[in-house]
């Protein structure tokens, strides 16, 4: 492939593919030779700590130069377009960006316009798509699980309806042949008629849907993509919503937490929940890079 915009129809051997070689390198395989002479450059319209950092160390552990765009500081504040700016960077030799941006499909618009050595990564785009992210997710779930997906149970807490993570998740969990999908959350945040939810479970009720899931799959309130009102409160919704130790106790007892970042402490998710022995957070940030190498090297290498 050319770009990396959607894990939508990428075929599970390409998945398993892609998981196999990002394993070795968190084995410590080093490749500093690989990407050795290419420029990337992390194009983000959009804030980010992980993807963005996380793709840079990649990059770098590739042997690749690294450019960071940062859009606050740069000449789009000037009026320059997206599409401007990543053919001014490309000019310089650049053949891999790294892109997020808030608007849904604007990744592959500019994939759609660049050049036709230069290969795009989609770092995020609105409620769209999230590819690495689901791709890593589904890296500490194998570590955690092993290999066949198929007896699992996943449950995925929150706000689906703003969650690019939550369509790639589901998109690569589906792929991978997962045993059974339950979403959970207030039915506002559920998009429950244009296809995500296809095949899941779903369900207003956290206390039923936990009982023996193997893995919990928490989402963020994206409320910088919500309409007002969505959720009362943010004390209503952790009420009803938010993963405590007491509640995890519902699922299986060697059930898996995961949450993709950042965290809203205390709405979605405890302390005690986040800091706890089942919590995979800090796991899924450090697959991250050894994903991401996987990807740069399958479309750069
Ligand atoms: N999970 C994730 O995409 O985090 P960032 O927004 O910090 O990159």
């Amino acid at each position: 492939i050319d770009h990396l915009l959607t894990l939508d129809g990428l075929p599970r051997a390409a998945i398993e593919s892609l998981l196999d070689r990002a394993q070795r390198f968190a084995d410590g395989q080093i490749a500093r030779d690989r990407l050795a002479g290419t420029a990337v450059c992390t194009l983000f319209f959009e804030a980010s700590t992980r993807t963005r950092l996380s793709f840079q160390l990649a990059a770098q552990r590739l042997g690749a130069d690294v450019l960071n765009f940062d859009a606050s500081t740069s000449s789009t504040s000037k009026g320059e377009t997206a599409l401007d700016t990543l053919r001014t960077i490309e000019a310089m030799g650049v053949r891999g960006f790294i892109v997020r941006h808030r608007v849904d499909g604007a990744v592959a618009e500019l994939a759609a316009h660049a050049g036709p050595d230069t290969h795009l990564v989609n770092a995020g785009d609105g409620r769209s798509a999230h590819p690495t992210q689901g791709l890593l997710d589904m890296l500490t779930l194998r570590q955690a699980k092993g290999p066949d997906f198929s007896r699992l149970k996943v449950l995925m807490v929150g706000d689906v309806k703003h969650s690019r993570v939550a369509r790639s998740d589901l998109q690569a969990l589906r792929a991978l042949g997962v045993g059974e999908l339950r979403v959970c959350g207030p039915l506002a945040l559920l998009p429950v008629d244009d296809g995500t939810l296809a095949g899941c479970g779903v369900s207003d009720d956290l206390d039923a849907a936990l009982e023996g899931v193997d893995a919990v799959m928490m989402l963020r309130l994206q409320r910088e993509r919500m309409d007002d009102g969505l959720v009362a409160s943010l004390e209503d919704y952790h009420r009803d919503y938010g993963l405590t130790g007491s509640r995890l106790r519902r699922a299986a007892p060697d059930a898996v937490v995961m949450h993709p970042g950042p965290i809203n402490r205390g709405v979605e998710i405890t302390d005690e929940v986040a800091d706890g022995p089942q919590s995979l957070i800090l796991r899924q940030v450090a697959n991250g890079v050894a994903v991401r190498m996987a990807v740069l090297e399958s479309l750069l290498g």
